[in-house]
């Protein structure tokens, strides 16, 4: 099963990529989560994981890539930059960290003042989910940039389901639209975790948002707020949590 978060910026996609993979990995399952965020460094540190080397360097580094995609495009050529399947196991050591039954990739970050867009992140992000098979008991999580812009890479072409994490603002409210006509356009079923909701923003939320789609209203958890702020490993489980990680395991054995 793999499923891709998106949402607004600062909602909680992270942190809630963080939390539900070691809730999977708890219960035995082998979880590899794929950074793909150009800009945060947050999530490893989240999971108690070493960032591991971006997965751009695998293909020669981003200027090697964007020529490749020069190349392709104009021709109308396909790109292809895997010439075999993955496995978790067999994903090459320099760009995976790991601990346990918890895998940890990084598709790339921006490094450099004027290294160019993310386009070549979003066309690498979106093969290898593709390019990963895995096993029954495996799951791929994959933490998004803020917004909408790796839907327009097509990044979720490779994944089962797709969850947005919604935080009590207007902004997310309305992008919550924005992001059903598109995962409708992509053909995938989206869930909903409503993040931070409590008293009135969980009212206005719940109101805001199809009731049958929401897997899990995450309150503000202290501990988590403040592991996040000090760039500390999520230590203590949370049951709102569990729910998305149960749904998970519930969907993948039907
Ligand atoms: N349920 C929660 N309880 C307490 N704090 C939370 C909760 N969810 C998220 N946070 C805090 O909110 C902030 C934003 O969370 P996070 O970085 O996960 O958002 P994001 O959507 O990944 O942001 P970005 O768009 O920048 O990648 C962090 O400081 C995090 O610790
Ligand atoms: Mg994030």
């Amino acid at each position: 099963m793999k499923a891709l978060l998106c949402g607004k910026g600062g909602s909680g996609k992270s942190t809630l990529t963080a939390l539900i993979a070691r809730s999977l990995s708890d219960r035995g399952c082998n979880v590899l989560v794929i950074d793909n965020d150009e800009s945060n460094f947050g999530l490893h540190r989240q999971m108690g994981l070493e960032l591991p080397d971006d997965l751009l360097n695998f293909l020669g580094g981003k200027k090697n890539l964007v020529e490749k995609m020069m190349e392709a495009f104009p021709k109308g050529e396909k790109l292809t930059l895997f010439d075999h399947k993955w496995e978790i196991p067999t994903i090459p050591e320099a760009y995976v960290s790991r601990k346990g039954n918890l895998s940890l990739m990084a598709v790339g970050k921006i490094h450099e003042f004027g290294e160019g867009c993310a386009c070549p992140m979003g066309a690498l992000a979106k093969q290898l989910i593709q390019n990963i098979d895995i096993g029954k008991d495996d799951f791929v999580l994959v933490d998004t940039e803020a917004g909408i812009e790796h839907f327009g890479r097509g990044v979720e072409e490779g994944c089962d389901i797709l969850f947005m994490v919604v935080d009590p603002s207007y902004e997310s409210i309305r992008l919550s639209e924005k992001i059903s006509e598109l995962a409708d356009n992509a053909g995938k079923q989206l869930y909903y975790i409503l993040n931070r909701a409590e008293g009135a923003g969980k009212e206005i939320l719940c109101c805001g948002i199809p009731d049958d789609r929401v897997i899990s209203t995450v309150p503000i958890h202290e501990s988590v707020f403040k592991a996040g702020l000090l760039g500390d490993e999520f230590q203590a489980s949370v049951p709102e949590v569990d729910l998305i990680a149960d749904f998970l395991v519930g969907l993948k054995s039907k």
